[in-house]
């Protein structure tokens, strides 16, 4: 679990800014949920027989003797929110959230036990169109934080009467090669065999690539879904590549999935996942209602946005207001309140604490400000402000104190402009 320090927080605000902007743009709306939820939430809904649920949760018993569980991801809670609050009868959705989740992994590079998602859902549509435009908003995403070389992975699940048709099969296949199962897999054979797929042990990838596949199982409809959804994008001209392996960690999903994955970050490439979920909502005790939706690891994206190191953060400070003696410090306050009222978009840090001009201006100097407004005892009994430049070599102006807001204002266009 790691803290967010203030040297990285401007990337991880921008992207929050850009992926807000982006969603309010397609209509979605914001939910907040608990962080702790019921445990049997989650075996419900992710699935007994998953990484998630058997080793990574923390779970507790609360006071009254209640399991609960800090959740491990957003789609459970956001389902069992829009049930509980009546969202769902006869309405479609567009639903986003943020927020950290916790999973007891083995940490590694893009790996953590408290890691953000930023969630998306949408309820009540069950054509492959809306499967497209979630997809499409990611792609124009991507291209707001101006990161590029993700690859779009996309599979079908098919429904789960055609995966049950499909199960019997692997676990037919496998059956006949269980030696060269691993332990874990052998142990998944009756309960989860779909996941002996997604296995990331080298020694079987072999008989993982000779499997079967689900493509001879699906139907009709499971096929033109997929294949409309395929078309959109290509339409749209959003790349691809159908993978057939891909079957995620989660156990609600029907038909659609996808993942956006990188190689800049090693291992933990999977920058956005998700997919579609219609059986869930019934599953929890809701009527049938149709859902797709994915989540986006924030750590994640927020290390490719630092890697491509293309993005240009906003600075913390423009200016830095210098106050040596007590009666500069006072009235330094009221004028940096006047500044802030003239000026909406100035950064301005005013000097608190007294002091000598030289510690002032090396607090100045690392603040990142590119100005120092100097108001020492001459200049306000001269009404004057000193300015110096921290960032260029130019002389040192004084003005006079009505003329410091049309100065700010003039700098603050031309360095917007460089
Ligand atoms: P997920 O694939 O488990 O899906 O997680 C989504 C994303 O969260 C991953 O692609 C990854 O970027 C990030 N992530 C997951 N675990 C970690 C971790 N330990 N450290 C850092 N980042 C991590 C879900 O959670 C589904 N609820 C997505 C969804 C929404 N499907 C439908 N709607």
């Amino acid at each position: 679990m790691h803290d967010l320090l203030p040297d990285q927080s401007p990337r991880w605000q921008f992207l929050e800014r850009c992926v807000r902007d982006v969603l309010a743009r397609y209509g979605y709306e914001e939910m907040r949920m608990p962080i702790v939820e019921s445990t049997d939430l989650f075996k419900r809904s992710i699935g007994e027989v998953t990484d998630i649920v058997e080793k990574e949760m923390y779970t507790f018993d609360d006071r009254n003797g209640d399991s609960l569980t800090l959740r491990p991801e957003g789609t459970a809670g956001c389902v069992r929110a829009a049930l509980e609050h009546g969202l769902l009868h006869n309405q479609t959705q567009r639903l986003w959230y943020q927020g950290p989740m916790f999973r007891h992994e083995r940490p590694q590079k893009g790996r953590y036990r408290q890691f953000h998602q930023i969630g998306v859902e949408a309820f009540g549509m069950a054509g492959p169109d809306i499967d497209a435009e979630l997809i499409l908003m990611t792609a124009r995403l991507w291209q707001a934080l101006g990161i590029d070389g993700l690859e779009l992975q996309l599979n079908t699940l098919g429904s789960s009467e055609e995966r049950a048709l499909y199960r019997d099969e692997l676990v037919k296949y496998f059956s006949a090669h269980q030696e060269k199962l691993d332990d874990d897999s052998r142990r998944r054979l009756q309960s989860n065999p779909l996941r002996i797929l997604d296995t990331k042990n080298p020694d079987m990838a072999d008989v993982v690539a000779a499997a079967p596949t689900l493509d001879a199982y699906l139907g009709e409809e499971s096929r033109s879904h997929f294949t409309a959804i395929c078309s959109i994008l290509d339409e749209a001209g959003v790349a691809y590549v159908v993978n057939p392996r891909l079957v995620r960690g989660l156990d609600y999903y029907s038909r659609t999935v996808f993942e956006w994955v990188t190689d800049l970050l090693g291992a933990q490439g999977t920058v956005c996942a998700g997919g579609r979920y219609d059986g869930l909502v019934t599953q929890l005790g809701g009527r049938a209602t149709p859902a797709v939706g994915f989540a986006m690891g924030v750590e994640r994206l927020v290390a490719i946005i630092e890697e491509l190191d293309r993005v240009k953060l906003p600075k913390r400070a423009d200016a830095y207001l210098v106050l040596v003696g007590e009666n500069a410090q006072h009235a330094g306050l009221a004028i940096a309140e006047q500044l802030r009222s003239d000026l909406p978009q100035l950064r301005l840090i005013t000097h608190c604490g007294g002091g000598s001009f030289k510690s002032q201006f090396k607090k100045a100097d690392r603040s990142g400000a590119s100005l120092a407004l100097i108001l020492g005892e001459d200049e306000l009994a001269s009404d004057n402000i000193g300015i110096k430049f921290l960032r260029k070599e130019a002389q040192q102006l004084t003005l006079k104190l009505n003329e410091l807001a049309g100065f700010l204002a003039n700098f603050l266009q031309e360095t917007t402009e460089d």
